[in-house]
């Protein structure tokens, strides 16, 4: 085989792997439920699917400029601002075939061979692979218990190499939403030692409870100079398949991002362009809301039930993500051990750990019905109860209590 390096070094991605045996189980006639996949169970609001099909309808599907269309950047510019309390130009947006390739196009406009990116563990899956395919180098930094910052362990981290900070708030997969003195106190920091940060807001719009979403351009002025916001349509108006996202920033790391995406891709599809630009036009669609309660709802049933377990859970503020800690029921396969016999003995898919770079929790996404989460957690405490190291887990719970 010819591969380049590039293409030999990087892995599949691990939640669309999972989630792809997961249907092909399915498909051979298995009752899967399948918690592996972080996708609304929710069909996109109505505004956005008329306004998708109108476009298609006029016949004017066409190229656009590469950063997206005019009325796109603007809206979106007008969004980050509404959002996050600053003013952004339509030139500090660049439209991008999703969020995934926002973040791919700000990494390979920042980030040279040998470049140092802190990634703070557990970090969503794609991250570490779309920094050596820049031919970065990930660094991975430690998080308190409670998937809280360490921000001892980020200092320690940082060496004359390091060029990027990657911030994702509230994050997949603990579902931790940063405090707006925490966000502050790491914007501080890559100011002061002149890192570029790089802030992953996907999942903005889902913080459920207690302080609001911070992002890292609305409590710290200075830091915008050197931020990176990238954000997109998939999650908060489920418009996952859409393929359509943004990066918000300085101009000229926006125009570097323009540059390499006018030969990569060309331009950001022009009917989710269309559909992106009604989400985003006048007021919320209500479906937006509705849908932001149903996970809240789904949180709260999910996290309650994990901790029943015996589950060490850290509670989720955001996102629709639960991380429980199964360190004690491991065996030398580790998560991926844990994973592998949950589907195949009770036919329930859960996303093991190392895909985040940590080998003791597991994520669940809740994003499915409260039917099925229910259903998921009778599978889950079957396993549990028949475990080879039910007994010992216990225990250990009883100690910690
Ligand atoms: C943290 C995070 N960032 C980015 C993405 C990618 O979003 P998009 O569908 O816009 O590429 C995901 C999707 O799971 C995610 O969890």
């Amino acid at each position: 085989m010819s591969l380049s390096t590039r293409a030999q070094a990087v892995s599949l991605s691990v939640t669309l792997a999972l989630d792809a045996r997961a249907k092909a189980l399915v498909d051979a006639g298995r009752d899967v439920i399948n918690m592996s996949v972080g996708e609304p169970d929710f069909p996109a609001p109505a505004s956005v699917q008329d306004a998708a099909c109108r476009k298609v309808r006029s016949g004017d599907v066409r190229y656009t400029p590469a950063a997206g269309s005019r009325a796109l950047r603007k809206a979106i510019a007008d969004h980050v601002g509404r959002v996050r309390n600053v003013e952004y130009a339509p030139e500090q947006v660049c439209v991008c075939h999703s969020t995934k390739h926002a973040l791919s196009g700000a990494v390979l406009a920042l980030v040279d061979p040998g470049d140092e990116v802190l990634l703070l563990l557990p970090a969503w899956v794609s991250y570490v692979e779309i920094v050596r395919i820049a031919g970065g180098v990930p660094v991975d930094v430690p998080s308190r218990a409670d998937c809280g910052p360490d921000f001892a362990a980020i200092e320690r981290a940082i060496t004359p190499r390091t060029k990027c900070v990657l911030l994702n708030s509230p994050s997949n997969p603990t579902g931790y939403v940063w405090t707006s003195d925490e966000v502050r106190r790491l914007a501080e920091l890559c100011e002061r030692r002149g890192l570029w940060l790089l802030s992953d807001e996907i999942y903005q719009r889902l913080v459920y409870e207690g302080e609001p979403f911070a992002s890292p351009v609305s409590v710290s002025p200075g830091v915008r100079a050197r931020t990176v916001v990238l954000d997109g349509a998939s999650k908060s108006y489920a418009m996952t398949g859409y393929r359509i996202g943004f990066a918000a920033g300085p101009r000229e790391v926006i125009s570097g991002i323009e540059r390499l995406h006018s030969h990569l891709v060309g331009a950001p599809n022009a009917v989710s362009q269309e559909a992106y630009l009604a989400a985003l036009t006048g007021a919320e669609p209500p479906e937006v809301a509705s849908m932001a309660a149903q996970f809240d709802a789904r949180r709260r049933v999910l996290v309650d039930a994990l901790r029943e377990l015996g589950l060490n859970t850290p509670w989720p503020r955001g996102a629709f993500y639960a991380f429980p800690d199964v360190r004690a029921y491991l065996d030398e396969r580790g998560t991926r051990g844990f994973c592998e016999d949950l589907l195949e003995q009770h036919n329930l898919a859960l996303v093991p750990g190392t895909a985040f770079g940590v080998d003791t929790h597991v994520r669940l996404s809740y994003a499915l019905s409260l039917d099925k989460i229910r259903g998921a957690m009778a599978r889950l405490a079957a396993f549990l109860e028949k475990h080879p190291r039910r007994e010992q887990a216990l225990a250990r719970a009883a100690a910690k209590l």
